[in-house]
């Protein structure tokens, strides 16, 4: 079987529905199924997935394609891996078929990095390793946990990772630039070692833990380097995203000892931000695990500071997460090893809406006896409830106010009243000033007779013939390649199918998305050739007009009185028809 058919195969053996159905919830709207879209902010259900087309389309953000589009972009995984995953789903065989990989610049450093996890993997289990395994075992670490998280040593020596490297080729120039050699040594030395993997699960960068009681930096981390980027970086990302599917839930932690704790204990859902304030980029990716977010930060100020941030940075994102508040100076590493399994898990049963939360650690703090803070407390308060959605919470917290400070409930209305007035108000002054782009411009009967052509050109290849028999021009460039794209597969594999179609067309996005667009027309399964003559004689109207329009233009610059009279001739000429 060639790589076409078996792509087709597999794409065809799996619903797309069923697929995007077990990645989030779908409803079923007369033919088609909607969710909310996984590929920008958002709390409506703008994606619509087709089970007879096999696509999915996002009428907010354009995002399109079929199945492997989908898992692709969903899991960041590359189209031989999407393939994979779905072929296994769809029980078909797929080795002993090589696909074009692309050719990764990176690559070589993947696999130093793979190369040095092993030798700092040996280390910690050499003779020289004692003391680092003495450490590991206080710290209630374990070898099955040092071998699923991966756990090294580098030894206290100046160049032995360097040294290794070095003698397999690779040179010094490479080590240094993706931060595993510093100068002509070893950038890590006399460190416990703790692996740290990309999205999709391979060793990029290295945290070293120092394990005597020099009075150096804690923690070591590999710098930004072409593979290792902090801003996208999560801990434990690849395998909480299984975890994640089956609890549905996502528990962000501050360290990576937290997670490795928590793994010991069978809670496995959990990611660690490795103490760096949060990115739009990252939270964007934890989001995308779950919407259910649970936040368990170190019970310290700078814990509490965490939780308050990132908290209302998912607010802003309309997601409202659960917090979990430690007290003292626990983590969740120190929680779980002083107070056991089940209490961390019955933190889970108390964990409160980020709401609630802030408006606990609003009230911290508050002097009662000094009126200006208790106004400023009530105000902050009122400020909060005028910003939520929920009703009925707002009047009970009012309610609970004007019962706590002994004042009137119409006085704290008012209040509440005028807030949310501002609010409207700068809502709509944001809207003003926001309207950058226009709104949409509806098209005309010309663009509408273009699409319309395209649409029964992928229904029919009589219509894609008819368009090469009498040569219709499409008007923009866009419109040409992809009716030439459409042309072109016909030929080479016998009939349309849309799904595979987008397969073909690969990751040009220009192409896909005017396809898309086409598609969205939804003008039925049956070609009328009367209409299609209509529409074809409606662009080609469209063409003779820009011609006119153009010819117009060269009569006025023309000075010739005799090339003059032949652009007049032509322009009548067109007019007429011939
Ligand atoms: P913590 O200081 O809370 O780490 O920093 P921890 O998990 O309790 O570590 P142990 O128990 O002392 O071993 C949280 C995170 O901040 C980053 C690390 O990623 C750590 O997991 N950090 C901390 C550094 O990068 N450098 C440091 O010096 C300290
Ligand atoms: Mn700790």
């Amino acid at each position: 079987m060639n790589e076409h058919d078996l792509i087709s195969e597999v794409r065809s053996k799996v619903d797309i529905v069923d697929v995007i159905g077990s990645y989030l919830p779908l409803t079923q709207k007369g033919k088609n199924y909607f969710g909310v879209c996984p590929f920008h902010d958002d709390t409506n259900p703008s994606m619509s997935v087709s089970r007879d087309l096999q696509i999915y389309r996002c009428f907010s953000c354009g995002a399109s394609g079929n199945v492997f589009n989908f898992v692709m972009n969903y899991e960041h995984i590359p189209f031989r891996e999407a393939l994979s995953l779905l072929a296994k789903r769809a029980g078909v065989e797929i080795t002993g078929i090589h696909l074009q990989e692309k050719v990764n610049k990176n690559a070589p450093f993947y696999t130093i990095y793979e190369l040095a996890h092993k030798f700092y993997q040996n280390n910690l289990s050499s003779v020289q390793g004692k003391e680092a395994r003495a450490y590991l075992k206080n710290r209630s670490i374990d070898d099955s946990v040092i071998k699923e998280f991966g756990i090294g040593l580098a030894l206290p020596e100046r160049s032995r990772l360097v040294d290794l490297l070095k003698a397999k080729g690779y040179d010094l120039k490479t080590l240094n630039q993706i931060g595993l050699a510093s100068e002509d040594h070893d950038t890590y030395i006399h460190r416990i070692m703790f692996p740290l993997h990309d999205l999709e699960g391979k060793v990029i960068g290295f945290s070293g833990r120092i394990y005597d009681d020099s009075k150096v930096n804690k923690y070591l981390n590999t710098k930004e380097t072409p593979i290792f980027k902090k801003g996208q970086l999560i801990y434990h990302y690849a395998i909480a995203r299984e975890e994640v599917r089956i609890k549905k839930q996502v528990i962000v932690m501050e360290g990576f000892m937290d997670v490795i704790r928590a793994s010991t204990i069978g809670v496995k859902n959990t990611v660690a931000l490795m103490g760096t304030a949060m990115t739009e980029e990252q939270a964007k990716l934890i989001a995308r695990l779950s919407h259910d977010i649970v936040l368990c930060f170190d019970g310290d100020d700078a814990g509490r500071h965490a939780t308050m941030v990132n908290g209302e940075h998912f607010v802003q994102m309309g997601i409202v997460p659960k917090v979990i508040s430690l007290t003292d100076d626990d983590d969740p590493d120190t929680f779980i090893l002083e107070k056991g399994k089940e209490r961390f898990l019955g933190l889970f049963e108390n964990a409160i809406s980020f709401n609630d939360y802030k408006l606990k650690v609003l009230k911290e703090g508050v002097n009662l006896n000094s009126e200006e803070e208790v106004a400023q407390y009530i105000n902050q308060v009122i400020l909060e409830a005028s910003q939520w959605e929920d009703e009925i919470r707002q009047e009970i917290v009012l309610k609970k106010l004007a019962k706590e400070f002994d004042m009137e409930y119409n006085t704290l209305e008012k209040r509440f009243v005028q807030l949310k007035e501002e609010q409207t108000q700068k809502k709509e002054s944001l809207k003003t000033t926001k309207v950058i782009q226009p709104p949409k411009k509806r098209k005309d009967k010309y663009e509408l007779a273009v699409l319309s052509i395209l649409y029964y050109m992928l229904l029919s290849d009589k219509v894609v013939r008819k368009c090469e028999r009498e040569g219709l021009f499409f008007p923009k460039e866009e419109e040409r390649i992809l009716a030439s794209e459409i042309s072109y597969y016909y030929k080479k594999y016998g009939i349309m199918n849309i799904a595979d179609f987008y397969t073909y067309l690969g990751d040009k996005e220009n192409l896909t998305q005017l396809l898309t667009e086409v598609i969205g027309q939804d003008l039925g399964d049956t070609v009328d050739e009367k209409e299609v003559d209509l529409l074809f004689k409606v662009v080609k109207e469209y063409n003779v007009n820009q011609e006119v329009v153009r010819l117009q233009k060269k009569i006025k610059e023309e000075i010739d009185p005799l090339e003059k009279a032949k652009i007049a001739e032509r322009i009548r000429g067109l007019r007429m028809g011939s």
